[in-house]
């Protein structure tokens, strides 16, 4: 019988010595001390014993299982040390948990909208993939208009296409609720552009609508204005240049001053001391038809802003592509 167990051992153990893989091994140590091993049924034999035994047999066949449970230990260590080339070091310091941070549109779009909640704006959104009736028609854009050509939009198979700005979202807004209205919503826009430093297929505006009675370009510049300050600090200036944009009328399309080279001039405000953000303008009374409110009651403006470019005049960023490479080393630099 104890010859049984030390053959019984030796076998397994030859056995281990000989295995070349992860997976033989663990075959192996189920052969002999899994659940119905040969080990394990040596154990079963116990109680058929007599009583001096016993003690002398379960000693022998445990300290067997446990010598074949150490081999497969070190068997396992082995074939990991042949794989990986290399002993684990002990001393090294072990590995901080690493905690991701927010990509910095993400942080933008919080602190921007922050801003606005402070001054009553609410937040509204719509969806990336518009009809060309809330992209353009109801936006007062003809069908000639060339922001609707193929060499600038995207267009899906049935017609639909990525909305190509922000602003459909006013319309969905307005033929939901009755004035006021005074809302943001930020988003994902699309176009064809060819991509460059501060170009992209993909970026993301904040559109603005503020509807009332008696309002003015005068208050557009003053939000803007206060909504510069907040985000930016206090040194920011803003200019207004007169523009056309077919849903506002006056248009005007606004800059913030490059806080990257403190307006001397640099490649990112082209050498000008000024950054362009977006346009704006008051809402055209077409639009306001459209949606069926009486222009003779409600006045309103309207605001689009381009989110990389404000953090990039924030954050010191050069290249708009930056935000959509997903490089550890550029999203690492951002705490938020
Ligand atoms: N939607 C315009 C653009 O993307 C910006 C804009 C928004 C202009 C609101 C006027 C009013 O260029």
């Amino acid at each position: 019988m104890h010859n049984e167990v030390e053959i019984t051992l030796k076998e397994a153990l030859e056995l281990l010595e000989n295995a070349s893989s992860e997976s033989d091994i663990l075959r192996i140590k189920g052969v002999y001390v899994g659940k119905n091993g040969k080990i394990t049924q040596l154990l079963k034999l116990i109680p058929t014993l007599n009583a001096d035994e016993k003690p002398v047999f379960g000693q022998q066949v445990n300290k067997a299982k446990e010598k074949i449970v150490e081999k497969v230990e070190s068997c396992l260590e082995q074939i990991k040390v042949k794989r990986t080339g290399s002993v684990p070091d002990q001393t090294l310091p072990g590995r901080r948990n690493w905690l991701g941070s927010r990509h910095p549109i993400s942080a933008m779009v919080n602190q921007i909208v922050e801003v606005f909640y402070g001054m009553g704006f609410e937040l509204a959104g719509g969806p990336d993939i518009e009809t060309e009736y809330y992209n353009f028609d109801a936006l007062n854009t003809p069908a000639d208009h060339p922001s609707r050509d193929l060499n600038d939009t995207f267009y899906t198979k049935n017609g639909m296409l990525l909305r190509t700005q922000t602003s459909p979202v006013q319309i969905r807004v307005m033929k939901q609720q009755e004035p006021p209205v005074r809302i943001i919503a930020p988003g994902r826009c699309y176009r064809r552009d060819t991509i460059d430093a501060s170009h992209h297929i993909l970026f993301t505006q904040v559109e603005g609508l503020f509807i009332d009675r008696e309002v003015t370009l005068a208050d557009l510049k003053g939000v803007l204005t206060t909504f510069a300050h907040r985000i930016l600090g206090p040194g920011v200036k803003i200019r207004f240049r007169p523009h056309f944009f077919p849903f506002t009328e006056p248009s005007v399309e606004y800059d913030f001053s490059c806080l990257i080279c403190q307006m001397k001039g640099c490649p990112v405000c082209k050498g000008t001391g000024w950054v362009e953000i977006s346009g704006a303008g008051m809402v055209d009374p077409a639009v306001l038809k459209e949606v069926g409110y009486d222009p003779e009651k409600w006045q309103g403006y309207a605001f689009g802003m381009g989110l990389e470019r404000i953090a990039m005049l924030k954050y010191g960023i050069n290249d708009i592509r930056l935000f959509l490479e997903n490089d550890l080393r550029f999203l690492k630099q951002f705490n938020f």
